[in-house]
């Protein structure tokens, strides 16, 4: 690679590995760039597809499709931890991927992103691999209360267990050792918030932060983010200070997010990374001189990075399987400066992210009574956040 690399030329075709809500929203930022796109998706009429993304069908591991990606687009770019590095090396072989495999390995194998978190000087929650009942027990009794996760395969909170009785030892070990993953146990982080941090950077070393998130989730699935966090200026430049470290650590292309705990002291924990544009930074579609997606797309083509400013603190609302019936039914009644993303999914079930709402405000209180009165997000949740 040159030290200087060219921005990729506009009508070039940008290749995603995964048609999820977060490669849509790439390819709804990067036709403005004047991208194409195709995608790798094994569901048919993927999020997008429907935004415009020539799709093939087929799994993430099929050698047809990934010499036909290859062959096709002149980058390409994966939109979720879950893809098969292997695939993605053999990519990278054929054809440009800025973000690479080695940071996919990391973040898709939580032993490894703490191992390197650690080489890297970043906090994280004091953990031990775990492979018997025996090793369980004992760090049981030198960690106390523990979150139990699977070292591989987790996402919104599945592969996780949270003990603090030995009673619950054999139950626990066998729930997540039956999926056949090595497990790794994480001292349980009293927090006072959970916070996250979305950085981009270029090949040439510009590295620029979002403001910090503020999240709260409901069963292990972020629900609402607050923007900016509720910190103290300190741990804010703290957050990004972390965040800036880890992506030039890790020499990221592209966005990464970081998700943090905030201990009572002010301390913060790092919880885990996302190689990727991330859930918390959906409020910068409607309130950021740069959205997490261009700037996504910006930095593996090799542009200069966009300004990050936001202009008014921001409410994000996932809308849940749960949620969509009732908003359905209450779209008149939203507050005129809801921005309502939804993202076709046919199929609805509970826990799915079906879409999202943006909300701006002078002050995010000001939402809350007509957030409360919509009644599709839970009232206790609501004033968690606000
Ligand atoms: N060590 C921990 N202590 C306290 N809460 C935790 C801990 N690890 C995870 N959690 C809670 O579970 C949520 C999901 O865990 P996380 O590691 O981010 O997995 P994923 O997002 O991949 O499902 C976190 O956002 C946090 O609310
Ligand atoms: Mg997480």
């Amino acid at each position: 690679m040159s030290l200087d690399p060219e921005p990729l030329q506009p009508g070039a075709t940008i290749g995603l590995l995964g048609g999820g809500q977060l490669a849509q929203m790439l390819v709804l930022a990067g036709h403005a760039m004047g991208f194409r796109f195709m995608v790798l998706e094994p569901n048919p009429d993927c999020p997008a597809a429907l935004a415009g993304a020539e799709q093939i069908t087929a799994s993430y591991t099929d050698p047809e499709a990934l010499a036909k990606l290859a062959d096709s687009c002149q980058l390409v770019t994966y939109e979720f931890e879950n893809v098969d590095a292997e695939a993605v090396s053999w990519l990278e072989e054929r054809v440009d991927v800025p973000q690479g495999s080695e940071i996919l390995r990391i973040a898709q194998n939580r032993l490894r992103e703490k191992k390197t978190l650690v080489r890297l000087n970043i906090p994280v929650a004091p953990f031990q691999k775990i492979t018997t009942e025996n090793e369980l027990s004992l760090a049981l009794k030198s960690l106390g209360e523990l979150m139990l996760k699977t070292v591989t395969g987790g996402y919104d909170g599945k592969g996780q267990v949270r003990i603090s009785k030995v009673e619950q030892i054999p139950e626990a070990f066998s729930t997540l050792y039956s999926t056949k993953t090595e497990i790794v146990a994480e001292q349980f982080v009293s927090f006072e918030r959970e916070v996250s941090v979305i950085v981009a950077r270029n090949r040439l070393g510009e590295i620029s932060c979002f403001p910090v998130a503020e999240n709260v989730h409901e069963k292990n699935i972020l629900t609402i983010s607050r923007i900016p966090a509720r910190l103290d200026s300190r741990v804010r430049e703290q957050a990004q200070l972390l965040a800036k470290q880890i992506a030039e650590g890790l020499e990221l292309v592209g966005v990464l997010a970081v998700e943090m705990f905030v201990l009572p002291d002010g301390n913060l924990v790092v919880n885990e990374l996302a190689p990727r544009p991330h859930n918390s930074g959906h409020f910068t579609l409607n309130d950021c001189a740069t959205s997490q997606f261009e700037q996504h797309l910006k930095a593996i083509t090799n542009f200069p990075l966009g300004s990050t400013e936001m202009y008014k603190p921001a409410i994000m609302l996932n809308i849940l399987g749960e949620h969509l019936p009732l908003l359905l039914k209450r779209l008149k009644d939203l507050p005129p400066e809801a921005k309502l993303h939804l993202y076709g999914k046919q199929e609805c079930r509970p826990g799915r992210k079906m879409g999202h709402l943006n909300l701006t405000a002078d002050s995010p209180e000001s939402l809350l009574e007509n957030l409360v009165k919509l009644g599709i997000w839970d009232e206790a949740l609501l004033y968690k956040m606000l």
